[in-house]
């Protein structure tokens, strides 16, 4: 395997001239704070080596990456049965958007839209109490991750409940399709909280490391779901994982990824290596600009794709 330390030197050099570049998340107040001027990158391998470049250990708001530890965690506690409530398409549009909702009686298209997540969420919550739910997510998190440190921003998480409107309108939606099993607020208390989970890049890439190994961690050596569910996983974040930007994704980069508004995108290669960055200026679609393009430098240099050998 090429020498990974200086391609993401390399890659980092290139983007120390763009920094700023896009749009941050202003739509969550909390996140309209955060300083776009910031680019850093992790990458573990399947070996348990991890290379680092700028600034790879500084925390921010994995948002939308949550919802794939969250859907690992509904499927080990409800198996496939989880299809029944949510689908497996691209939805070809925003991430927050309701109109297919109406079109499908409140099944949402994927488990990474907002919607999807959100009833991905309600699932977790059966049998616990919201606080008992986050609980999960966060302990499965620092378990992936080996690190206890893992924590949540609480002010984000307010930040969004006071303003998350369009989040209201789309649970609230949903419950009138009878695919919401619990009080509104409930499921999405969890899920605000869920994500404003903060890690940083180096935290990021080994909690994906299990979905680039077969569903194993091969640092910690803990089995965390069977190789087959692994595929699946990663099948829905190379077609669904950056919403309407996901063929694009897939098109330049090759590889699953799962982005999230506060500029963090996690992406697997399978049988090499899970990698995070982190650049909190979003392109158009919502996706972090600079750490797209990063992904796509490192895909092509490492000649890592899932699309070819
Ligand atoms: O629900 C929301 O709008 C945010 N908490 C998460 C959205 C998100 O990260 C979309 N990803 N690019």
């Amino acid at each position: 395997m090429q020498n990974i330390q200086p391609v993401i030197d390399s890659i980092y050099d290139i983007m120390q001239s763009r920094l700023g570049e896009g749009k941050v998340a202003d739509y969550i107040p909390e996140l309209a704070k955060i300083d776009p001027k910031q680019f850093g990158m992790a990458v573990t391998t399947v070996e348990g080596e991890t290379f680092v470049a700028g600034n790879a250990q500084t925390q921010f708001s994995i948002q939308s990456i949550s919802k794939v530890f969250m859907l690992t965690l509904a499927l080990g506690k409800t198996g496939e049965s989880v299809w029944k409530r949510v689908g497996r398409e691209p939805s070809g549009s925003a991430f927050n958007s309701i109109v297919q909702l109406e079109r499908e009686s409140g099944i949402p298209r994927n488990p990474f839209v907002n919607a999807g997540a959100i009833v991905v969420t309600d699932m977790v919550l059966a049998g616990h109490q919201p606080r008992e739910a986050i609980g999960e997510l966060l302990r499965f998190i620092r378990y992936l991750a080996d690190d206890e440190t893992i924590s949540i921003d609480n002010k984000v998480a307010q930040s969004e409940q006071a303003t998350g409107y369009r989040n209201f309108a789309l649970a609230n939606f949903m419950r009138s399709f009878g695919n919401l099993h619990h009080p509104v607020e409930h499921t999405l208390g969890v899920y605000f909280h869920q994500c404003a989970i903060s890690m940083n890049c180096v935290q990021l890439a080994r909690a994906g490391l299990f979905l680039a190994n077969r569903g194993r961690n091969p640092i910690t050596g803990h089995s965390v779901v069977s190789d087959r569910r692994a595929r699946r996983i990663n099948a829905l974040m190379l077609t669904c994982g950056h919403y309407d930007g996901s063929g694009d994704f897939a098109y330049h980069v090759g590889l699953p990824g799962k982005s999230g508004v506060g500029g963090g995108i996690l992406v697997v290669a399978p049988g090499k290596a899970s990698v995070a960055v982190w650049s909190p200026g979003l392109n158009e679609v919502g996706n972090s600009a600079l750490g797209s393009e990063a992904l796509e430098m490192l895909a092509n240099e490492m000649g890592w794709s899932v699309f070819g050998a």
